[in-house]
Order: C-alpha cells, then structure tokens, then sequence
C-alpha cells in the first residue's frame, strides 16, 4: 500500500513554475509603473502652461500665474488650479530666470533646514504647519494677514513674515527669526509657491480654506 500521494502542494516543480511566473509577471508590471510614474512627474513645459494644459508638476514660470484651489467633485478633494497670468514680485520671470529661482528656493529652504519643523510633500516634520499648500492659504491674500499692513501683494506679505517671523505671529508656536536676506526670502516664496501648484491628490488632507483656517484657526498638527 505504499501510493505516492500526488498533490501539487507538495510538487518541487510547481513550486519553481509558480515562483517564476510570479517574478515574471511582478517584473513587468514594475516595468510599466516605473514608465507610468516617470511620465507623470515629469515636470511641464512653458509651453504646455502658456496653453492651459496641465501638468501634475508644472514649469518654474508657473510662478507668473495665478493660482487657485478647488474642490474636484469626481476626484473628491481639492485640486491646483492655474488660472490667469500675474506678477510675481511685480514681473514676470522668463523660463531661465524662474528656474534659477526656484533652485535658490529649494537650497535655501535646505541649508535653513524648514524640514527640521515642516513638511514639504510628505517630507518633515510636524512641529509647525505643512508647507506644501503654504502659498493658498488665504491669510496670505493681498496684505490682509492678520499684523502686515501695507504689503500690498500675497507675495510680499509671505516674504516679510519669513524674514521676521517673530514680528508677525500667527500661531501659539513662534517661527524663530533664521536670518533670511530678502533674496533668500523672494527665492523660498517662489519654491512654495511653485509647490502648491502641484498636483499632490489632495495632500495635505487637512489643508483647507476653510473660514476657521482664515480666521487663524488650529492646525491639525
Ligand atoms: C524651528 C522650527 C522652524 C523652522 C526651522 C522653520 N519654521 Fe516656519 N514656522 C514654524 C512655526 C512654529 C510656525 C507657525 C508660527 C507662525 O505662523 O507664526 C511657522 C510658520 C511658517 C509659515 C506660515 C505657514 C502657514 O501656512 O501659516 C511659513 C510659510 C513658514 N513657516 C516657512 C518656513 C520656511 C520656508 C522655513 C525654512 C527656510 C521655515 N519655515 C523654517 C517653525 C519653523
């Protein structure tokens, strides 16, 4: 009575047959996602921005443009939206120039190290508020933060809170003063504002224009 018994869990073979389809199949399909992701963080062009087609990170000279934040029915959360051109710092910046900039801003917000208290796309910390969305933030709107009079553009008004933020507190936690030079300040304002124009599906979830948020409510920390 000695029958061998035949069952396939038990089979060497269809367990090497199953491993390499596995492998096989999971190599291709991380093929095709890594092609799928490169395209859709490949950063846009100007061109592609000057006739409104959106890309999930857009050129530096989205910086010329205005900005906006709206809730996308079908996708369920909040959406960049690129709208008219505007100044920024009252010019518009070429290709070259805003991607100089852009680079300063990003150097800068490394060497001052932001990430050691904020996050920036999912990267930081969370002693202070996310910065991803920092740019749409109403209290920025034309000068009508709560303690910076006469800045008459959103723009102006971020960079005179980053070189002293301990003149125009806006929360229970105070930003300390990091010595930021007015061209290091243009610069971060320009990377931010570059930043909130991306695409991120909705991150952070707990950004949000809400009126409690424009009257210097709580941030969910
Ligand atoms: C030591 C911690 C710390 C560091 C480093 C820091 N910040 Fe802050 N920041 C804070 C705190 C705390 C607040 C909230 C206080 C306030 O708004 O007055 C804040 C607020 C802000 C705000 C306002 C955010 C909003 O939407 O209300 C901006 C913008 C900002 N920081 C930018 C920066 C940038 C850019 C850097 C790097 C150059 C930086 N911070 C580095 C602690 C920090």
């Amino acid at each position: 009575m000695s029958k061998k018994s035949a069952s396939v869990w038990t089979s060497i073979p269809f367990w090497r047959r199953s491993a390499a389809w596995v492998t096989g199949v999971a190599t291709v399909l991380l093929i095709w996602l890594t092609f799928d992701t490169m395209s859709q963080i490949r950063m846009g062009t100007d061109e592609e921005l000057a006739k409104g087609i959106t890309r999930r990170i857009p050129a530096p000279t989205v910086i010329n443009y205005h900005i906006d934040y709206k809730y996308d029915k079908k996708r369920g959360h909040e959406v960049p939206v690129i709208g008219e051109k505007e100044n920024f710092f009252g010019k518009q910046w070429s290709g070259e120039e805003a991607a100089a900039l852009l680079h300063k801003g990003k150097l800068t917000s490394q060497a001052k190290n932001c990430m050691d208290c904020h996050t920036l796309l999912g990267n930081g910390a969370y002693y202070a508020p996310d910065l991803t969305k920092a740019w749409l933030d109403p209290k920025w709107n034309d000068g009508t933060m709560e303690g910076i009079t006469g800045k008459e553009t959103k723009e102006e008004a971020m960079a005179a809170f980053l070189m002293h933020p301990e003149m125009y507190p806006t929360h229970a936690r105070m930003m300390p003063n990091l010595k930021i030079t007015r061209d290091e300040a243009v610069a971060l304002v320009a990377f931010l504002k570059h930043m909130s124009a991306i695409d991120t599906n909705g991150f952070p979830r707990n950004f949000s224009q809400s009126e409690k948020r424009l009257k210097g409510g709580t941030y969910a920390f």
